[in-house]
């Protein structure tokens, strides 16, 4: 009796150690917390809950059945953040180099499992060596069971990856499989090879940090949809992204209450938009002007600038904001700019977070360079993420909406619930100059005339509204009041698509 609870004791005692102090100590000297002080700063303090704490690898090759480490490199459980339950697996580099064995990927998969039940999120805290080696197969079966169940929860609880270290190999597709990918700046790395297979096939010299470093992967790639400076606001950031989220798709966000008044004029959005205009400003200004508390939290702020994506409140309510930005590259549309926002789009009509649109937009990136690689299909996903939403959807346009672009960008068309525009709105099928230059190719006295009068007749509000493609035309500094307005009407919307096993949306 009491020498096996000294042996329980023993064996708890072992696993919260991990792979003991002189590990830890390397740990903390590359600047990274442990996976249980990750887990102890990312829950609301002492609500974790940890299963499978005695668990220990099963092999015996190369010696394994004399070196086993309990908890075998995985710290898994249950805690509340937000005060709301949210399922965590923690991978723990001191164990093994936190390399994935079958018990490894058992733990991970039963906890999976239980958020998938129980209709919670999961976020996976990811610092390891990739498949242990000495497991073999049985290593990469534990990855595919991971990502089976990945594919199966996306869609139904909110996945989020944070990288917190090395990521490497097969281990790259459980984050990428996920809602959100969360780096470090200067521990952290994703790549599916790296440097030295790297060199030996392609006789490239890359360093880790340039190859799947943050900066690559939130700038370049769009791999990943943020980058912290260390573990501590990493952690604290994605409480903070959770806030915004259901806990499922069986469930609406949570209300958050706000002082700011629902009824809030803001004065200088009546001026924000340059008379001229070809002169750019900061959308992220109108939003924070409109959303509860200037709050926004930005997804992929370094990537495909010229569209802004991320969550806000109105009213207490959460909400996905979609913009096209003026600032960088007039707001036009790219590849890039149309996969960043068709992924965001697609996560909130998910979750049903009703979706508020900005439009800015002066058409589609022309050149060679976007027509070779597929601007076509890529700007189509966008288009398709917006018309297969049912959630709520609200666009307001504050200038240009030209072309194709302009029925992309949450038309009424496309199943818009509410469409309003400012005064200085411009929907048409392109700008003034450019459409008398086609228009009045071979009689260039006659284009100053011309170009006045297209102005008068297109290049604001009136047409669209005429036609009832818009629905009112507002003041801008009404814009909160009214959407807030909007989305308490909208709170009931039903609408659902056509049955169909899935979809086949352009990949
Ligand atoms: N399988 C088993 N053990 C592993 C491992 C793996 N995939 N990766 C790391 N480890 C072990 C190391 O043997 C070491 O054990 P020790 O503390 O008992 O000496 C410990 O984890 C720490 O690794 P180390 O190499 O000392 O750390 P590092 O910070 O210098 O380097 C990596 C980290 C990830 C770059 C390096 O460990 C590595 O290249 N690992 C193999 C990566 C790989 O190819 N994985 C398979 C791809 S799916």
């Amino acid at each position: 009796g009491e020498e096996i609870k000294a042996r329980i004791e023993a064996k708890r005692q072992a696993s919260v150690l991990g792979g003991g102090l002189k590990r830890i100590a390397t740990q903390h000297a590359k600047g990274k917390l442990t996976a249980r002080e990750r887990i102890e700063l990312l829950v609301d303090p002492g609500t974790f809950r940890e299963y499978d704490a005695f668990v220990e690898h099963q092999c015996t090759a190369f010696g394994m059945s004399s070196q086993t480490i309990t908890g075998d490199g995985v710290v898994t459980g249950v805690g509340k953040i937000n005060g709301r339950t949210t399922f965590l697996f923690s991978q723990d580099f001191t164990s093994f180099g936190g390399s994935l064995s079958k018990t490894f990927a058992q733990k991970v998969c039963k906890i999976m499992d239980r958020a998938m039940q129980a209709g919670a999120p999961v976020v996976g805290l990811n610092d390891s060596g990739g498949a242990r080696i000495q497991e073999g197969v049985d290593s990469l079966a534990g990855y595919a069971e991971i990502f089976q169940r990945n594919v199966l929860a996306s869609g139904v609880v909110p996945q989020i990856s944070l990288i917190m270290g090395p990521c490497a190999g097969g281990a790259v597709y459980s984050p990428a499989l996920t809602d959100f990918t969360f780096m470090v700046r200067n521990t952290s790395y994703l790549f599916v090879t790296g440097p030295d297979v790297v060199k030996a096939v392609t006789n490239e010299t890359v360093t880790q940090e340039e190859l799947g470093g943050a900066a690559a992967h939130t700038r370049k790639s769009g791999v990943a949809h943020g980058a912290f400076d260390n573990d501590v606001v990493a952690l604290a950031q994605t409480r903070e992204l959770l806030s915004y989220l259901p806990q499922s798709n069986r469930q609406p966000a949570a209300d958050r209450f706000t002082a700011d008044p629902v009824d809030r004029a803001d004065e200088a959005l009546d001026t924000l938009v340059p008379a001229d205009s070809t002169k750019a400003y900061d959308i992220k200004d109108v939003v924070r002007r409109i959303v509860d508390d200037g709050r926004f939290f930005e997804i992929m702020p370094d990537y495909a600038k010229n569209i802004i994506i991320g969550f806000s409140r109105v009213g207490g309510q959460s909400v996905g904001i979609v913009g096209n930005q003026p600032l960088v590259s007039s707001g036009v549309l790219d590849i890039n700019a149309s996969i960043k926002a068709a992924r965001f789009v697609r996560f909130c009509d998910a979750f049903n977070i009703p979706l508020v649109t900005f439009v800015d937009v002066p058409g589609f990136l022309p050149g060679t360079q976007q027509e070779h690689n597929g601007i076509i299909r890529e700007g189509a996903k966008l288009l398709y993420a917006y018309a297969e939403a049912t959630v709520p959807k609200i666009a307001i346009t504050t200038r240009k909406a030209y072309g194709g672009a302009q029925c992309v960008m949450s038309s009424k068309q496309l199943r818009g619930d509410v469409n309003l525009a400012w005064p200085t709105a411009e929907l048409a099928v392109m700008g003034a100059k450019g459409a008398v230059e086609i228009l009045w190719r071979n009689d260039k006295e006659g284009r100053a005339s011309a170009e006045e009068e297209y102005n008068r007749l297109f290049a604001n509000p009136l047409p669209a509204a005429q036609r009832g493609y818009l629905d009112d035309i507002i003041r801008p500094a009404d814009s909160r009041k009214r959407i807030i307005e909007e989305l308490e009407i909208l709170r009931s919307k039903q609408l659902t698509n056509p049955a169909k096993k899935h979809d086949n949306m352009p990949l």
